[in-house]
């Protein structure tokens, strides 16, 4: 066989493989066990977000951050060790808003108080169930999670490097990053839509609003009131709302934003910018429908990324921060 053979071979075994996995996942996967999870889950979740509403953002971007990196196992939950940073600590973590983990481990601790379920549930689909649960309670759509994903052994702050988009990548970094996920670029779209709730720091997009030269793909208008809120020398901890029309809302108005030039990054923005995405984020700023049900296919496929199944892969944490033993 030709080194093209052998390449689709390859790429035809690899697809067969995550198909597999893929397939491990199922909606019932704790029916015996923990019959009530679901319902677990989701009152841990409104709990926390009643407390505080900054955890909806945090538990949607946490979800995504596992995800991109090495599989949804739930290895960015896990705190660095003496010889050990962990991919938490990378600096494209460190922005991780602290309700987001803290959503996980109440979430986990209502799980395990019931007998039946105690160390019975990953905290890999823990976070995907609260991730979830967070969207609806922001007003988004329902979907039923797949579950079945086993905990990661191991996270370090190395494999962190090059996973994750930063907010000035343009199309085609964008499309490239989440296709290594298997996710297209229609995914990609949908996903970032999750911009729709939570916060940014001034220095994620303060190079769009330097007076000298503003970004032209940015309203005028929303690019004073940036420079207003974020002036050269703000205190770097300050964060603006990324969608400060619906600011608590899952909803459309991002794409809304990104018609009227107001996408908060440059990875937002571009999205209209460029002709080959365009038409889509015309579409759903049109039709909310349509962008609920691309955003719900977005999630299974996201929640479907480098899953481990095996037992020889994952476990189940008992604490979601620790490693067992
Ligand atoms: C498309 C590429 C993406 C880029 C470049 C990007 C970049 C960023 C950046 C820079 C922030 C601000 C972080 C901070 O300053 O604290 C942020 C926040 C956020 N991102 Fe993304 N992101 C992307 C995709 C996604 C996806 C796919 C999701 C989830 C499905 C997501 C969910 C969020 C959420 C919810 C927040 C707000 C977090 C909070 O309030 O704590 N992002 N993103």
């Amino acid at each position: 066989m030709g080194g093209a053979g052998i390449r689709v071979l390859a790429a035809v075994l690899a697809l067969a493989a995550a198909t597999r996995c893929a397939a491990q996942l199922k909606q019932d996967y704790y029916a015996a066990v923990c019959p009530n999870l679901e319902s677990i889950v989701q009152d841990a979740v409104a709990k926390k977000v009643q407390e505080t509403a900054i955890a909806v953002g945090a538990t949607i971007r946490l979800f995504f951050h596992d995800c991109f990196v090495e599989g949804c196992d739930a290895s960015v939950i896990l705190v660095s060790t003496g010889n050990n940073t962990a991919e938490k600590d990378h600096p494209s973590n460190l922005s991780l808003a602290g309700d987001g983990f803290d959503t996980v481990i109440q979430a986990k601790a209502a799980v395990d108080a019931v007998p039946q379920c105690a160390n019975q549930v990953s905290c890999a689909d823990i976070l995907a169930l609260a991730t979830r649960d967070a969207i609806v309670l922001a007003g988004g759509p329902t979907y039923p999670v797949e579950l079945g994903r086993l905990d990661g052994l191991s996270s370090t702050s190395t494999s962190v490097d090059g996973k994750l988009p930063p907010p000035s990548f343009n199309l085609d970094q964008l499309t490239a990053i989440f296709a290594a996920n298997n996710l297209s670029q229609t995914d990609m779209i949908a996903l970032s839509a999750a911009h729709t709730v939570g916060f940014a720091h001034c220095g994620t997009f303060s190079s769009r609003i330097q007076p000298a030269a503003v970004d032209p793909t940015l309203d005028a208008s929303y690019a004073a009131e940036l420079q207003a809120a974020c002036p050269a020398g703000v205190d770097p901890n300050i964060a603006l709302e990324i969608d400060p029309i619906t600011p608590h809302a899952f909803d459309n108005q991002y794409f809304i934003n990104l018609v009227q030039g107001r996408g908060l990054f440059t990875s937002d923005q571009v999205l209209f910018s460029d002709d080959r995405s365009r038409p889509t984020v015309v579409q759903w700023s049109q039709n909310s429908s349509d962008f609920e049900q691309a955003f719900v296919a977005a999630m299974t496929n996201l929640g479907r990324v480098g899953v481990k199944t095996d037992p020889s892969q994952g476990n189940i944490r008992r604490d979601c921060a620790f490693l067992n033993n």
